[in-house]
This record gives C-alpha cells, sequence and structure tokens, in this order.
C-alpha cells in the first residue's frame, strides 16, 4: 500500500478531476487518414483550385461549409435590419443598417443599452447570428438571431434558457465567455484557424487562412498538391498521395469519419488542429455517448453534433460513411426520401406498410404534432428516417436528425425512461400505447440495446456486471461503446473488475485504453505500475491522461527509467491546460496543477 506521504494534496486533485477533467474520453480509432509527410506545405485557397477541379468547386459554393462563417454584407447578411424591433424579457432590441453598415442596439457587458456594430455572419440555415468585435482580440456571438426559415428575429436565451433571466453578469450573457467565438466556435466554423490566446495579456490573436470550412479544411494545406500538379506529364503519384497531406481516397470508413470529427463531435480540443496529426487523439477527445449530454442508451440530447451518434451505430461498424449519403462538397443529401436508404436496404422488405404501419401521403387520416411541435402529415409515418432517425430542436429552430440509425424501443422507454421516435412523433400517446403497437406489429424485442447495461450499472444493479464485461469484450460491438462499458464497470463496480480493466490497458485501440486509463485509482504500487507505461502512449490524449493522474502522487515516486518520460508528458500536460487556460475552468486547472507541481 502506498503511504499518506503520497496523498499530500489529493483532495485538490480531486476536485480538478471532478471539475475539469477534460472529459478525458474517448474516441475512435484513428489509424491515420493522414500523411504526415509534408508539414511544410502552405495553404494556398480555394481559387488555386477551381480551375482543375470544377465539379467539386461548383458543388461546394454555396454550402454550409462555404458560409459558415462570412464579413457582413449585403450579400451575406440574411436577416431583417430595416429598422426592426425585438422585445424580450423587458428590454427592447432594435436592428437597423446605416451607411451601409449593420448595427443593433441591445445590453451590453455593464448591462446598458448600447450601439454594436456587426461585423461577421455565422451560419446560414436555419438560423443565422451575428458577430462583434471586442477588445483584446475578442469577438462576441450575439443572442438576436435570425430564424431564415420563418424570417424573424428571435432571442437565443428566451428559446435556449427559457427560465433563466441572462443578465450581463451570466455568462452565458453574449458579451461573456461562453458566446466568445475564439474560444468556443472558431476552430469548427473556419479553415486553419490558430486561437492564439495570450495567457499572460488575456487576449487574443486569432488567425485563419480562410474564414469558412474552404477545400483545405478537409484535404489540408496544398502548396505541395499545387507543386505536384504543375510537374510536366502529372505523373500519377497515388503513392505521396499527389502531393496532399490528408487521404479521402484509398480509405477505410473509420478513416473516412476521422477527417470530420474534430468539427462534427462534442469534445475537447487539446491544441490547435495540424492536418500533419497522426491520431485525433492528438489534438482531441470527442466524448462517450454518455449521460449527461446524450440519454443512458446514447440517443442525442444536448449539441451533440453527429460524429458521437453515428460512431455506435451498426452502420458505421458495417464501413458506412458520410458519402453514402451526403454529397461532401455540397453538402446535400444524394436522395431525399426513402431512396437514400434503399440504396442497401430491401426495398420489398422495408418499404411497405408490412414493415411501418404507416398510410402513404394522400390518404385519409390525421396528421401528428410532435413533441418539438412540428406537424408531421400522413405519409410521413412510411419515411425511414422519421422512425430510425428521429430528431430535435437546437438552438431554437434547428431540427437535427440522430445519427445512431436505432430501432424505436417504446418498451425500453418504459423500463428505462429513453425516448422513442413513435412517442416523439405521437406526442400524445403514451409509452405503452407505442409499446403495444409495437409488439402487436412484431411480436415481443428480443433485442439487447446497450442501454439497458448503462441504466442497470447507473442503479447498481450487479446484473450488470455481466453485461458489461460482455460488451467491453465483444468486438461488434463499437469502441465507444465499449469503451463506456469498461467505464461503467470501473465506475460503478471498481471492486470486482481491475484484472478486467487491466487487459485494455495495452489493446491497439487508443478508445479502449483511455477508457480503462481513466478508471484507475492509485492504491497501490501495482496501479502505479499500470499507469507508468502509458506515458509513452503513441497518443497525446493518453500521455497526458496519466501524468495528470500521476501528478498528484509525490514525483519521488516515479521510477527514474519513467522520469524522462514523465517529465516530457508534464511539459504536454501544461501545454493543455495553458491552451485552454482562456476559460475560467481552464485556469482553474491550471492553477492546479501548479498547486500540484
Ligand atoms: C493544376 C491542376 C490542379 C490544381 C490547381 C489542383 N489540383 Fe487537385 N488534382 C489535380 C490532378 C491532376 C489530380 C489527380 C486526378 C486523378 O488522377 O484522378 C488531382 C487530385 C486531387 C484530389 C484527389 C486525391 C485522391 O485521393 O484521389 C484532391 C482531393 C485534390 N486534387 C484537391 C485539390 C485541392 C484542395 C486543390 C486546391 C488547393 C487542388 N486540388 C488544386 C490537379 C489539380
Ligand atoms: C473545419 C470544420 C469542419 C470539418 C473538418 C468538416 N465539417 Fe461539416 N460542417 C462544419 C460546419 C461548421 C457546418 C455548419 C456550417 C453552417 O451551417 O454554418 C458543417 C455542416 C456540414 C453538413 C450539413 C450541410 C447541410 O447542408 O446541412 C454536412 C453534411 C457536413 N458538414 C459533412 C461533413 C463531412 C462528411 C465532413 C468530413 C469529410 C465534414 N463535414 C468536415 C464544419 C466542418
Ligand atoms: C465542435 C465544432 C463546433 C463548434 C465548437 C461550434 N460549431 Fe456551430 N456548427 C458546427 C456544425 C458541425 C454545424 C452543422 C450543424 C449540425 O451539426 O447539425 C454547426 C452549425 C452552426 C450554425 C448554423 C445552424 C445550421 O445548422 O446551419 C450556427 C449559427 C452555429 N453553428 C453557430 C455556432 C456558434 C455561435 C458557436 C460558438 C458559440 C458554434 N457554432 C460552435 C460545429 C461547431
Ligand atoms: C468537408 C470536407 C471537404 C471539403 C470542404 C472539400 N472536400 Fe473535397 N473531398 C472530401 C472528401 C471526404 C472526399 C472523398 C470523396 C467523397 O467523399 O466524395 C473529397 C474528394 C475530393 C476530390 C476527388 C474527387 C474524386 O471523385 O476523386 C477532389 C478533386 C476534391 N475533393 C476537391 C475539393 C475542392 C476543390 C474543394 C473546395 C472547393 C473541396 N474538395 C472541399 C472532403 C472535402
Ligand atoms: C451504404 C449502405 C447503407 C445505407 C445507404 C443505409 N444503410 Fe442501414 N444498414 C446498412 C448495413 C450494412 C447495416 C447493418 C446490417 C447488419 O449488421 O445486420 C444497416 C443497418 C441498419 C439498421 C439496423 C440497426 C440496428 O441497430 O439493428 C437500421 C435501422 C438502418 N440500417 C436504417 C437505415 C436508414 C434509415 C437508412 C437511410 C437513412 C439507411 N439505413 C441507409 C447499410 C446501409
Ligand atoms: C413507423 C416506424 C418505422 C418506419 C417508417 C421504418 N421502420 Fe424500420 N423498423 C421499425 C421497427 C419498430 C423495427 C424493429 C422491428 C423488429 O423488432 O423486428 C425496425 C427495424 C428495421 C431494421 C432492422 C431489421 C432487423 O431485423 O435487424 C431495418 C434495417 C430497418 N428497420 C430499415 C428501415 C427502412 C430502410 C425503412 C424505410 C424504407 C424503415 N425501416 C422504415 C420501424 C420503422
Ligand atoms: C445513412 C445516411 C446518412 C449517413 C451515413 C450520414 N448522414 Fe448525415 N444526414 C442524413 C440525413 C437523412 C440527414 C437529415 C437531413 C435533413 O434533415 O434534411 C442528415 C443530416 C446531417 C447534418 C445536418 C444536421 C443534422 O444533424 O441533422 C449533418 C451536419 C450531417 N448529416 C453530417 C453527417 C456526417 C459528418 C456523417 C458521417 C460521419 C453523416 N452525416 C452520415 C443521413 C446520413
Ligand atoms: C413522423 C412521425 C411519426 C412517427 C415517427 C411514427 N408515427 Fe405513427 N403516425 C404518424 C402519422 C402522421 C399518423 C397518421 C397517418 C397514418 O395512420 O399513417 C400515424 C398513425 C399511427 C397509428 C394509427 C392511428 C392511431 O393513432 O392509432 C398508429 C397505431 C401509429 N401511428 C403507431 C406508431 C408507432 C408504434 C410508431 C413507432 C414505431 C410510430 N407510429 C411512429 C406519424 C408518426
Amino acid at each position: 500500500m502506498i503511504n499518506k506521504r503520497l496523498y499530500s494534496n489529493i483532495a485538490l486533485s480531486i476536485l480538478s478531476i471532478l471539475v475539469l477533467s477534460f472529459p478525458i474520453y474517448l474516441l475512435i480509432k484513428t489509424k491515420s487518414s493522414f500523411n504526415n509527410t509534408s508539414t511544410e506545405a502552405e495553404f494556398v485557397g480555394r481559387e488555386t483550385c477551381k480551375e482543375c477541379h470544377t465539379k467539386e468547386y461548383a458543388d461546394y459554393i454555396g454550402s454550409h461549409h462555404d458560409k459558415a462563417m462570412e464579413e457582413a454584407n449585403d450579400s451575406t447578411v440574411l436577416g431583417n435590419f430595416n429598422n426592426q424591433e425585438l422585445i424580450s424579457k423587458g428590454l427592447t432590441h432594435r436592428m437597423y443598417k446605416r451607411n451601409g453598415l449593420f448595427y443593433v442596439f441591445t445590453d451590453g457587458d455593464d448591462g446598458q443599452m448600447k450601439e454594436f456594430e456587426i461585423k461577421y455572419t455565422f451560419g446560414f440555415t436555419p438560423l443565422q447570428q451575428y458577430l462583434v468585435e471586442f477588445d483584446k482580440g475578442r469577438l462576441q456571438t450575439l443572442a438576436l438571431t435570425w430564424n431564415t426559415l420563418e424570417k424573424k428575429w428571435y432571442h437565443m436565451a428566451d428559446e435556449i434558457y427559457k427560465n433563466q433571466i441572462v443578465n450581463h453578469n451570466n455568462w452565458l450573457h453574449w458579451t461573456n465567455q461562453a458566446q466568445n467565438w475564439n474560444s468556443m466556435c472558431a476552430d469548427c466554423h473556419s479553415t486553419n484557424l490558430v486561437k492564439g490566446y495570450d495567457l499572460e495579456k488575456d487576449e487574443y490573436h486569432t488567425t485563419y487562412s480562410e474564414i469558412d470550412v474552404s477545400c483545405e479544411a478537409c484535404h489540408g494545406p496544398g502548396s505541395e498538391h499545387m507543386k505536384w500538379s504543375k510537374q510536366q506529364n502529372n505523373p500519377t503519384d497515388k503513392k505521396n498521395n499527389y502531393g496532399l497531406i490528408v487521404k479521402t481516397s484509398g480509405i477505410n470508413n473509420k478513416q473516412y469519419v476521422d477527417n470530420c470529427v474534430r468539427c462534427h463531435s462534442r469534445r475537447t480540443a487539446l491544441t490547435d488542429f495540424t492536418h500533419a496529426s497522426t491520431s485525433i487523439y492528438d489534438h482531441v477527445i470527442p466524448n462517450l455517448p454518455d449521460e449527461p449530454n446524450w440519454h443512458i442508451d446514447g440517443q442525442i440530447k444536448e449539441e451533440d453534433y453527429v460524429y458521437g451518434s453515428f460512431t455506435q451505430s451498426k452502420m458505421y461498424m458495417k464501413d458506412v460513411q458520410c458519402n453514402d449519403c451526403h454529397n461532401v462538397h455540397s453538402g446535400k443529401l444524394l436522395y431525399t426520401d426513402n431512396r437514400l436508404c434503399l440504396q442497401c436496404h430491401q426495398s420489398e422488405t422495408y418499404d411497405t406498410p408490412k414493415h411501418h404501419f404507416h398510410k402513404e401521403k394522400g390518404a385519409q387520416g390525421e396528421a401528428v404534432i410532435s413533441d418539438s411541435n412540428i406537424r408531421f402529415e400522413v405519409g410521413s409515418g412510411t419515411e425511414c428516417i422519421n422512425c430510425h432517425m428521429h430528431g430535435q430542436l437546437y438552438m431554437g429552430v434547428d431540427y437535427r436528425r440522430d445519427h445512431s440509425f436505432r430501432i424505436p424501443r417504446p418498451d425500453l422507454s418504459i423500463t428505462n425512461g429513453t425516448p422513442n421516435a413513435c412517442t416523439q412523433c405521437h406526442a400524445q400517446k403514451s409509452n405503452q400505447w407505442a409499446a403495444e403497437k409495437v409488439e402487436s406489429w412484431f411480436g415481443k424485442s428480443k433485442r439487447f440495446q446497450y442501454g439497458e447495461a448503462f441504466y442497470a450499472a447507473k442503479n447498481k444493479n450487479n446484473a450488470a456486471i455481466n453485461q458489461l464485461k460482455n460488451i467491453s469484450n465483444n468486438e461488434l460491438y463499437p469502441p465507444t461503446i465499449r469503451a463506456l462499458a469498461i467505464q461503467n464497470l470501473g465506475n460503478f463496480f471498481p471492486n470486482s473488475i481491475t484484472t478486467d480493466i487491466d487487459g485494455y490497458l495495452g489493446n491497439a485501440n487508443p478508445t479502449l485504453r483511455l477508457a480503462a486509463a481513466m478508471t484507475i485509482q492509485i492504491n497501490s504500487v501495482e496501479d502505479l505500475n499500470k499507469l507508468l507505461p502509458l506515458l509513452k502512449d503513441e497518443t497525446k490524449a493518453i500521455r497526458i491522461e496519466s501524468v495528470r493522474i500521476l501528478s498528484t502522487l509525490n514525483k519521488d515516486l516515479i521510477p527514474s527509467e519513467y522520469k524522462a518520460n514523465y517529465d516530457k508528458a508534464y511539459l504536454e500536460y501544461f501545454e493543455v491546460l495553458r491552451y485552454n487556460a482562456d476559460f475560467p475552468i481552464g485556469k482553474f486547472n491550471l492553477a492546479n496543477a501548479y498547486y500540484n507541481k
């Protein structure tokens, strides 16, 4: 057993784990789709690509990626600035134009009503937001938002924080950190973003090569490719990927999806992104699809984007990827009806009342009003995505669909309190009603859903132990779900599982390694010895997680053969803390780390 001296700082460090803890959670493999040869390549801009790639360029122009952020002018601003007013929680906000510039009159950082000039647009449809310049290089996102579908203004706080007054002292107020573009939004909406936070001066020098999500956000800096393409005879040079850093052809679907993860996931960023990195775990840690941000069975709840959902699906495990449904350049769907799914699923089996039991469009019947207050007409009950990809409104008006492609389970809603597509649509009906209908159509479901195990675990039901072990050991389950099973074992049954979990510390899949590392609590020299090898892990996320845990101990306990690795990982850990120190919580964690040091 380790003696007490070891724990001199433990109280504080536990606090830091609870409070910050980068959700040092997991992610997915990362056999890199990046090829790290040409780190010196430079960004050249989309106009350079146009001449040779007319089709991709034409598809891309006008896409949401293209419109992710723009300088405010008459062609980019969608909102009505013709002397408009919006009354919200007792304040009258005004939107207007003067000399060709766009302004709002709204509550500022001292609570006083003031004029602010709009510099940038953010987003395109179904909503558009606006950015205002502040001191110290900051841009802030206005709460006054334009609904592009209904063409009207709304106040974001009214939609999202319905029961709270968000005044200028609240961190959610548009002038405060939660709505700060540099730290909260920028790296997903622009190309080659460098946050440039200066900790000592508490100011930003944020830069990007292109304002929106452009060609090189996905393909990487193009200068080497330009050189290659100008060579005489243009030898087909697949081996060096034509001078491109990122591979987008000849890769498997896991690698494909990894190319989107840094922006399409709920995650913690460890550093600015660089295309030369070989693992997603070197720059982000996507959250596992767990409570409180997801429902306990992995259905979407908070703003989860797509990755955590898609990577738990059977389709992801069976090699389906984004471009099976989306044109990645235009962002549009390949088909906007059931043909999208019938590319792979048999129409005779599924596109029939024998499967969906609903009436076709045009038949007699009554529309249904859903839990999001959306009216679904007769016929909508025959659409695959309405049952297998139900959605939810975000930011007030943005209906986003769950990419976990699951089977609706009203029976599990009754036992585990999770939602299901049937009663999300039939908001007036009970789960009991839906469960009985489904049972009458298909018989009682015998399918095991992993949410059942997570629910049992959180209720400390011992039956969960074997279920969780089966999930974590079964390679047919997605890595994120196996990782969640490991963490549930570690969190809820710490005494029964150590040996099972230890086996994952050396697993080839970093998602599982990281999950296992996170369950370790140091109670003995044995525990210490398990963590030490992870100081040399090939991914930054795991190195810093192990050093974070080890740094709560007295440094003398680190064996000399690990000291160099420890010091190196420790520096990396500090870099990550400094990178995130623009958040109040980040400063707190940095302070804790200094204290432990
Ligand atoms: C002077 C012409 C030229 C320009 C300019 C150009 N490319 Fe290419 N690009 C090519 C050629 C030729 C190929 C190889 C096509 C083939 O063999 O199918 C190619 C292939 C590609 C591929 C496919 C790689 C693969 O794995 O199949 C991508 C992606 C690409 N270019 C992106 C870009 C981007 C992004 C830009 C702008 C930064 C750009 N290109 C500018 C000529 C050009
Ligand atoms: C640099 C960040 C970034 C990367 C990388 C990225 N996206 Fe996006 N994506 C965005 C943002 C931001 C939006 C929303 C833009 C908006 O509406 O303002 C978006 C929107 C989309 C949409 C919705 C388009 C629509 O019409 O509604 C699709 C589909 C999409 N992305 C697919 C992908 C795929 C597939 C990949 C990987 C191959 C990818 N994206 C990579 C940032 C990114
Ligand atoms: C993790 C990456 C990420 C971050 C951080 C991020 N966004 Fe986005 N944003 C996206 C993606 C991806 C979409 C596409 C919609 C989706 O995923 O359904 C999007 C869409 C949008 C849209 C357009 C709505 C739409 O669907 O067309 C707006 C407006 C927006 N984001 C504003 C913001 C603001 C403001 C912030 C910061 C407070 C922010 N975003 C932070 C990735 C991000
Ligand atoms: C959101 C990420 C993203 C953006 C932005 C993007 N691409 Fe692509 N591109 C991809 C992916 C992923 C592929 C792989 C094929 C696919 O998904 O259709 C691809 C494929 C290509 C190809 C090869 C096409 C083929 O059929 O072999 C070219 C060329 C290309 N992109 C050029 C461009 C150019 C030029 C731009 C900007 C105008 C651009 N891309 C913007 C992700 C992106
Ligand atoms: C590129 C091929 C492809 C496309 C397109 C596709 N699927 Fe699938 N789907 C699969 C494969 C493969 C499986 C796994 C089958 C298996 O393992 O039994 C699957 C499984 C499913 C499942 C069963 C999930 C479970 O947990 O048992 C559902 C539901 C589903 N798909 C719905 C859809 C819907 C809805 C669409 C259209 C939006 C769609 N699929 C489009 C290939 C596809
Ligand atoms: C009204 C809701 C509803 C609609 C619409 C619907 N499904 Fe389903 N689907 C279900 C239910 C419920 C199950 C589970 C059936 C069971 O337990 O055997 C299911 C199961 C599935 C499965 C898994 C089959 C298996 O045995 O693993 C696939 C694949 C699937 N559906 C595809 C589709 C496709 C493709 C469409 C559109 C053509 C579609 N579904 C439309 C409700 C629906
Ligand atoms: C099996 C088909 C399918 C696959 C695979 C798929 N999507 Fe989608 N996606 C859809 C459908 C259907 C919509 C809903 C479009 C709508 O509501 O108009 C959608 C919507 C989106 C949106 C818009 C906002 C939202 O959340 O509804 C984004 C962003 C997106 N997908 C990104 C991705 C990314 C990234 C991948 C790969 C990791 C991916 N999709 C894979 C079918 C698919
Ligand atoms: C897109 C929203 C939507 C979803 C999801 C949906 N339904 Fe429906 N449902 C409708 C609409 C619209 C009607 C009325 C037209 C009809 O009968 O098809 C309806 C009708 C019905 C009816 C017959 C009328 C009644 O009220 O008795 C039953 C039963 C039913 N749905 C059960 C289900 C079950 C069970 C599920 C889940 C497997 C489900 N629905 C999913 C929209 C939906």
